[in-house]
């Protein structure tokens, strides 16, 4: 059977490997867990692989933070010399973090296959280092895995060979699904005397967002306002945490430290609403039939606001106010995007390893003439 590495780097991936791991394992695949150490925080990380019944990473390569440049070359330096120790068959690598970028580049350097789970997905904001990392990652893999039909179409758009894209589905909603149970039995809205639909969730810690005082300022503000509505929470990443010290807090916001996996499930699917300028949550969200609120200026996974409980609302503190009453006075509705249905993880493990199976293998280097051409 073959040898497959799958990389986890940061939170956000954690959760998006378990399931992949584990499909797998269960056909028999040998998986080596390389952890590239991009977070290193026990709340950021320990508490991750914990609730996620996560085994320790088989090779952790102890990289941390670092500019992106830094980061970048010292995942991609550590990585180079597990990669022709191992010689696996194939590299997964998941979502848009500098860990899936690294590793994808030194696998395809080394000849070996690079599946992305989570492909396709595109921002088109090119100031978003995610969406840099998502583009490129894409152009090296062979196996592209999209969780929506809008990743697909963004793939054929940018002219990958239809045998290249598999829709998938969405890895992060097999975790829910999975661990749904054991989230609502936390006891996180008991710990912060929370009544479900009792207060809103935020979540900031993009750089555009948080890395600039006068805008910080105003995100905080708004959510200022919502909290003189219902008590909004608002777990710090410690990217945010530094600067929200310096920014200054308007009363009604209760920070609390970053949730673990299980807390941080139980309380977006309590909360009545969620503001937010993280990916993940608007699936989880749409998933769990909370409505959600991104500030952001656009979104990578718009399924979320077609078929979904997710509204784009930019970063005006007036607009992100005068939605989020309106959103408080009306009835929160459930939807699931097809696919989403705690099968991705199987889906991808089947389509690698026939792929890997195949006497002659198709190795798409190219993109479609069409496109080349044009
Ligand atoms: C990264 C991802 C982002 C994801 C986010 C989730 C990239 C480009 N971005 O952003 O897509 O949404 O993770 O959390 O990969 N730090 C700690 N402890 C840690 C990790 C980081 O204190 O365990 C601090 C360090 O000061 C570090 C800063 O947070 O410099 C930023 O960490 P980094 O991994 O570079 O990016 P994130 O902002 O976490």
């Amino acid at each position: 059977m073959p040898r497959i590495i799958c990389v986890a780097g940061a939170r956000p991936n954690f959760m998006k490997v378990k399931p992949v791991m584990d499909a797998l394992e269960a056909r028999g695949a040998e998986v080596v867990l390389v952890h590239t150490g991009q977070h290193y925080d026990a709340a950021m990380n320990d508490v991750f692989f914990a609730d996620l019944g996560l085994r320790p990473p088989d090779r952790h390569l102890g990289t941390g933070s670092g500019t992106h440049a830094e980061q970048t070359a010292r995942v991609m330096t550590a990585f180079e010399p597990l990669v022709d120790e191992l010689r696996p068959d194939a590299v997964v690598v998941v979502g848009d973090v500098t860990s899936t970028l690294s590793c994808a580049l030194v696998a395809a350097k080394a000849g070996v296959p690079v599946a992305h789970v989570e492909a396709g997905l595109r921002s088109r904001d090119w100031a978003m280092p995610e969406e840099i990392n998502r583009v490129v990652t894409d152009r090296l893999s062979e196996l592209l895995f999209a969780p929506s039909p809008d990743g697909v179409d963004n793939l054929r758009a940018e002219g990958y060979h239809d045998d290249q894209i598999h829709l998938a589905g969405n890895v992060m909603i097999d975790t829910l699904y999975a661990n749904l149970d054991r989230a609502l039995a936390s006891d996180i809205l008991h710990r912060y005397e929370l009544t479900p639909g009792g207060y809103a969730l935020a979540t900031l810690h993009r750089p555009a967002n948080v890395d600039d005082p006068g805008m910080l300022g105003a995100l905080l503000t708004a959510l200022g306002e919502v909290a003189q509505e219902l008590p909004v929470i608002l777990p710090v990443h410690p990217r945010t945490a530094a600067r929200l010290e310096l920014a200054g807090l308007p009363g009604g916001i209760r920070l609390v430290p970053p949730a673990g996996y299980l807390d941080f499930i139980a309380l977006q699917a309590s909360a009545r609403l969620v503001l937010t300028d993280s990916g993940g949550i608007q699936e989880e969200t749409t998933a769990l039939g909370v409505p959600c609120l991104t500030m952001r200026d656009s979104t990578e996974r718009p399924i979320t606001v077609t078929e979904g409980t997710n509204t784009l609302v930019g970063r005006d503190p007036a607009r992100i106010v005068g939605t989020a009453r309106q959103v408080l006075a009306s009835p929160p509705a459930k939807r699931a995007p097809a696919l989403w249905d705690g099968h991705a993880g199987d889906r991808i493990a089947d389509t690698l390893l026939s792929y890997l199976a195949a006497p002659v293998r198709l190795r798409p280097t190219d993109l479609r003439e069409t496109v080349v051409g044009s």
